[in-house]
């Protein structure tokens, strides 16, 4: 992953800029043949058999229904392309990062708090969270504002179920997503890439609607690490970026919540961030988009949808220019 490193303003990088996955996945493949070619037989073995094992220990299953409602078509992206090619910035900012460095996150014990303005504070160990309501598993496209997109089955169920329990007062009319960040867990949070922690943040509806999925699991298991263990929210009809990564406070809130990426680049990276392909980034295109897993050289890229196919939230943003709330 490349990061413009030049100063922007209060010294803060700008943000990514795309690395095409041929470019990542020759990369990767010249740096393990150069690994190979630097040891002997025996340390070829184990550096092939720690590559394969590079997304740690085995995973606990995670039982859940199938929701049919929720279900792109679209084939599914692998488990290994969804679980080594991420962007969890406090784990470092190449592609490969996170899978590699992951490992020392500790995912147990685990409580979110749930505070502001709501009735019923309350927090809950991850346990009595995963039991709050019963899990569904449902396919999901995820697009990423770099022009890249997955689909992934993500275990786990809706928001609203979590936020009926706390009963928000009426004053509430955002939610805060606050996410870990401890040093001595998380090697990138010494890099000044964003403010930490990182935070996002929904409009209360956005947060209601059946589609955002406070989410513990993938592929049948718990979440690996790297995409967010615990914890972590995803909401699909915008940028893979509001979907924050392994959370430890949600707060109620009566003004809009500052964000990491809008705190960063706010002429990039607005606090709505629905995918729009006819609102390009400053820096590029949003039109299309390519699926991890079908990048052959000659493939050619999807059409980026609105909503990113989630026409289903277009109530949400009637009356309001998309291109200035963007
Ligand atoms: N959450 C945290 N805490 N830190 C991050 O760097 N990256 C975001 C989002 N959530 C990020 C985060 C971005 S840019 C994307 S595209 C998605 O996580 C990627 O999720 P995935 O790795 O599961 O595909």
């Amino acid at each position: 992953m490349l990061i413009k490193r030049q100063s922007h303003g209060d010294g803060l990088p700008l943000p990514s800029e795309i690395t095409p996955r041929e470019v990542f996945d020759a990369r990767r493949s010249f740096m393990k043949q150069m690994a190979v070619a630097s040891v002997t037989g025996a340390g070829l073995l184990e550096f092939a058999s720690r590559d394969a094992f590079a997304q740690g220990a085995p995973l606990a299953k995670l039982a859940a229904r199938p929701n049919s409602s929720y279900v792109v078509m679209d084939k599914q992206t692998s488990f290994k392309d969804a679980s080594t090619y991420n962007n969890y910035y406090e784990f470092g900012t190449d592609k490969a990062d996170p899978a590699q460095n992951a490992g020392t996150l500790k995912t147990r014990p685990w409580t979110i708090a749930i505070e502001g303005e709501v009735k019923k504070p309350m927090t809950l160990d991850i346990d009595s969270l995963t039991r709050l309501a019963p899990l569904e598993e449902r396919i999901y496209r995820l697009r990423c504002v770099e022009g890249w997109s997955m689909v992934i089955p993500w275990i786990g169920y809706s928001l609203s179920e979590l936020i009926k329990k706390v009963e928000p007062t009426s004053n509430a009319k955002y939610v805060e997503f606050v996410t870990l960040a401890d040093k001595n867990q998380m090697p990138g949070i010494g890099d000044r890439v964003l403010q930490w922690p990182y935070t996002e943040g929904l409009r209360l509806d956005e947060a209601n609607h059946p589609l955002t999925l406070l989410t513990l699991g993938m592929y049948g298991e718990v979440l690996p690490n790297q995409n967010g263990a615990p914890v972590r929210i995803i909401v699909p009809w915008k940028y893979g970026f509001k979907s924050a990564k392994s959370i430890v406070k949600i707060r109620f809130l009566k003004e809009q919540p500052k964000t990491a990426w809008n705190i960063s680049a706010p002429q990039e990276y607005g606090f709505y961030s629905n995918v729009n392909p006819n609102v390009d980034h400053p820096r590029w295109s949003q039109a299309s988009e390519r699926r991890i897993g079908e990048d052959g050289f000659f493939t050619k890229k999807r059409k980026t949808l609105m909503f990113n196919g989630y026409n289903e939230v277009a109530p949400l943003y009637a009356g309001m220019d998309l291109k200035k709330f963007f």
